[in-house]
């Protein structure tokens, strides 16, 4: 053998040593669901010639069965008579992406294009050397994704909970997974709240991330497809038309997931009734519901403070008595008492104010020893605070002022006449005694 063109091909093969040409395609199987569209890429690397390369691409039924030409990138009449419909009307296409890379795409897969994939690149290269195609398997599985929500209550009360529950199934016969996503949608924007998988994990919307962290939103994924999701004490921003998207995903070699199908359903539109607009407070005295009370000086003034609700359940309420637009006492939503004691000489020579809760919804004001300082026009004011939850403030939860009503007026005269004066003087507590005696609670 010629030593000198022995040379002369080692010497080539060293200067081409990293020119032995690759042609990839994703490892697959690729796994897509019919009528769906499907892109395979191919890249070649590694080779001699022009910058830009050309591909081919050719499919099988069978692994080793005979290979129909699809799709070229530089010649047009490539196509088997068989595809010339489905290429000229698009559904089948390639699409240069780089000079190196082409992707073939076909707009609404077939359950009869499942098959071997053949990338095949043409040679610009001064030696054959590496690999010229690359194949790749595409399994068609037909779409059993199904996607059926309950219908959510068209109205739901402020403070209280809204449940979101949708069936997403698939039929198990393939390696594929599913995932579950809740939107919103207000006006024509689509807002995503939470998606929970494909993986079983959770990822929130960013404007519910802080509610989903307070423990404002709870997943309960079911038996049998049903997926909860349920938004805890909504407000009227909860608003809006509830949607349920499923989705199917291949987990291909690689580590990669692809979505392959999806679904999205609207599940239907809630309304958020306002606690302002059902909120009532009713101011009256302690044995009558007249409007006015008259007592004697000494006297216990009683009053009761009622809130009607719907969702007291859920609401921390704030009371506050007020004697001509005065604060007199205040009963924060945590139960603390507070008295407004006012250093000034007035405030010193009135009655003894306290505030109990006596029911649910249900509040006690008692003045004891009245003068006529605490005569006057009083009415209770209350404040409806909703929580809006707080594990990550770290226990100290936040609060929503939902709602703020004041009561009817109750008139409260204190009598200065002497008789009423010394009589209370020497019954003191007597208070039942009087108001079956005296004229103190109607006038
Ligand atoms: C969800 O849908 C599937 C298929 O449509 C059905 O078999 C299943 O019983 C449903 N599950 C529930 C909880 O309704
Ligand atoms: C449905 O959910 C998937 C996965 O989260 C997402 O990629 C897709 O955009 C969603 N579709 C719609 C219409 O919201
Ligand atoms: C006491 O009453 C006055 C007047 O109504 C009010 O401005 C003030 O905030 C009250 N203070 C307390 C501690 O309630």
């Amino acid at each position: 053998m010629d030593l000198g063109f022995l040379a002369l091909a080692f010497g080539l093969l060293f200067i081409g040593g990293c020119s032995a040409r690759v042609v990839t395609v994703s490892p697959g199987p690729l796994i897509r669901v019919e009528g769906q569209p499907v892109s395979i890429r191919c890249d070649v690397n590694d080779y001699e010639g022009p910058s830009e390369q050309d591909f081919e691409w050719e499919m099988s039924r069978d692994a080793k069965g005979p290979k129909i030409k699809m799709v070229s990138t530089f010649d047009s009449s490539f196509s088997d008579p068989s595809l010339s419909k489905r290429v000229a009307s698009g559904d089948i296409s390639v699409v240069r992406l780089q000079d190196n890379e082409a992707e073939l795409k076909i707009a609404e897969v077939k359950s009869q294009d499942s098959g071997f994939y053949l990338c095949r690149t043409t040679s610009t290269d001064s030696v054959i050397s590496g690999n010229y195609e690359a194949q790749v398997q595409l399994k068609v599985i037909p779409k059993t994704l199904k996607v059926s929500p309950q219908t959510p209550p068209p109205v739901v009360l402020e403070g209280n909970d809204l449940t979101l529950s949708c069936n997403v199934t698939q039929e198990l016969n393939y390696p594929t997974y599913l995932s579950v996503t809740w939107l919103v949608k207000r006006g024509t924007t689509s807002e995503e709240i939470l998606t929970f998988g494909p993986q079983g994990d959770v990822v929130t919307g960013s404007k519910f991330t802080r509610r989903y962290l307070d423990g404002g939103l709870r997943l309960v994924p079911g038996r049998n497809g049903l997926f909860e999701l349920v938004i805890s004490r909504v407000t009227t921003s909860d608003q809006g038309t509830y949607e349920c998207n499923g989705t199917e995903w291949t987990h291909e070699s690689g580590g990669k997931w692809t979505k392959i199908v999806e679904s999205t359903k609207e599940m239907g539109t809630v309304t958020v009734t306002p606690t302002g607009h059902f909120l009532n407070v009713k101011a009256s005295s302690s044995s009558s519901s007249s409007p006015s009370v008259l007592l004697s000086p000494g006297n216990m003034l009683t009053l009761f403070c009622y809130v009607f609700a719907d969702n007291l359940p859920v609401l921390s309420l704030e009371m506050t008595w007020l004697a001509d637009g005065r604060e007199i006492i205040t009963m924060d939503h945590s139960g603390l008492v507070i008295s407004n004691t006012s250093s000034n000489g007035a405030q010193a020579k009135r009655g003894q104010a306290t505030l109990e809760r006596t029911g649910g919804g249900e509040y006690r004001l008692g003045v004891r020893g009245v003068s006529g300082e605490d005569g006057g026009i009083y009415t209770c004011r209350v404040r409806a605070f909703i929580e809006k939850g707080g594990r990550s403030t770290g226990g100290g939860g936040r609060w929503h002022l939902a709602a703020e009503k004041m009561s009817n007026p109750v008139t409260v005269k204190v009598s200065e006449t002497s008789k009423y004066h010394i009589f209370t003087a020497v019954n003191d507590m007597g208070k039942e005694m009087m108001s079956t005696s005296t004229p103190m609670d109607v006038f």
